[in-house]
């Protein structure tokens, strides 16, 4: 348990909602532990930090970020390691990221060091919640949304913060079809793209039925210009070992930095793999994947960690891709990942923080 002083309340709950995780069947952000953290910003300072039980909102039709999306959001992972501790994955990278997406969406950043020690209270309190298996995590997420009640369009000079956690399963449980989409845009330059902003996502759903309907799963974002260079996959990164090299786009303002992208490319320079980071063009993929030079494709992010690509389409034809168990550097990454964020090998990079 933390013991320095902290500087919010917390009122716990009378008795848990848990009855057993029932592990085997656990999905992807559908259960909520029994804790949150709630903070509001109101007069120019943040206020009414608190520790509650995990319970629905109440809002004014009028709440702003409703009608104009000043919302963001982040997402991070604790998991269960070797001798029953507990560990988060890099949180420092999370906070510090919120902060730029609060600035870029005109909204305040949240206290980083009041954010941390919430993040590892709550882990504390709801520690009973964390599931065990390999693949599994708890799940975090935080956001904070515009809460003047107010129809103007202007920045609103009202916040919520909070932090809810979700006790998950896999995001995907097979390789993924994928399509080039080279008419929609996710984000253009100049716009939102490099902060987690909510309307970010909305925007995506609607290419992202429309590939569905033909059978994809998700999409290869290309630039908003031009459609001729790759920038993300779905929610994620995009990684491929061409020929020896591990190839991932170079950050810009229409790429999200992600904190697996991140800790991957550390990971892989670590190994002495050749990584580049660099504009991709779409007319390289193709090619790469006609010359069978495209060994491996997949996402990367904090809610599957790796997630394969067997299949990639593009301009009506499909490419299949090499298979998953033939793959060594995603394959090895993946394990060497999991270790990792239980403790189970070395904490070279310093990105584990313990929950007491
Ligand atoms: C991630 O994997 O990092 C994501 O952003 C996915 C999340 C929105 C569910």
């Amino acid at each position: 348990m933390i013991t320095e002083q902290l500087q919010f309340e917390i009122e716990k709950i009378s008795q848990s909602r848990l009855h057993g995780l029932e592990e085997d069947s656990l999905q992807f952000g559908k259960v909520f532990t029994d804790h949150m953290f709630v903070a509001d910003f109101i007069d120019g300072q943040w206020t009414n930090m608190k520790i509650t039980p995990y319970k629905d909102l109440v809002l004014s039709p009028a709440t702003s970020f409703i009608h104009y999306g000043q919302s963001i959001f982040e997402g991070l992972k604790a998991h269960y390691g070797k001798d029953g501790d507990v560990f988060m994955f890099r949180p420092q990278a999370n906070i510090a990221r919120m902060k730029t997406s609060a600035i870029r969406m005109c909204m305040p950043p949240f206290p980083e060091d009041i954010f941390l020690d919430a993040l590892k209270t709550l882990l504390s309190l709801d520690k009973a919640w964390m599931p065990k298996k390999d693949g599994s995590s708890m799940y975090i997420r935080p956001f904070m949304f515009g809460t003047d009640e107010f129809l103007g369009v202007k920045a609103s000079d009202n916040y919520r913060f909070m932090i809810i956690m979700s006790p998950s399963g896999s995001y995907y449980k097979n390789p993924v079809k994928v399509k080039i989409e080279t008419h929609f845009t996710r984000a253009a330059s100049g716009g939102t793209g490099s902060a987690k902003a909510a309307g970010n996502y909305a925007g995506s759903m609607y290419p992202a039925k429309l590939a569905a309907e033909e059978g994809y799963q998700q999409l290869i974002w290309t630039d908003g210009k031009y459609h001729r260079n790759i920038e993300e996959s779905g929610t994620m990164n995009l990684m491929m070992v061409i020929d020896d090299v591990l190839v991932t786009p170079k950050l810009s303002n229409t790429i999200l930095e992600g904190v697996t992208r991140n800790s991957i490319l550390n990971i892989a320079r670590d190994w002495g793999w050749k990584v580049e980071e660099r504009t991709v063009s779409v007319e390289e993929v193709v090619e790469a994947l006609e010359n069978g030079k495209l060994h491996e494709a997949f996402g990367v992010g904090t809610a599957a960690t790796i997630a394969q690509i067997n299949t990639i389409g593009y301009e009506g034809k499909d490419y299949e891709l090499p298979a998953v168990a033939d793959r060594e550097f995603s394959n090895k990454i993946s394990t060497y990942l999991e270790d990792y964020k239980r403790g189970r090998v070395e904490d070279k990079f310093n990105y584990l923080v313990k929950i007491d």
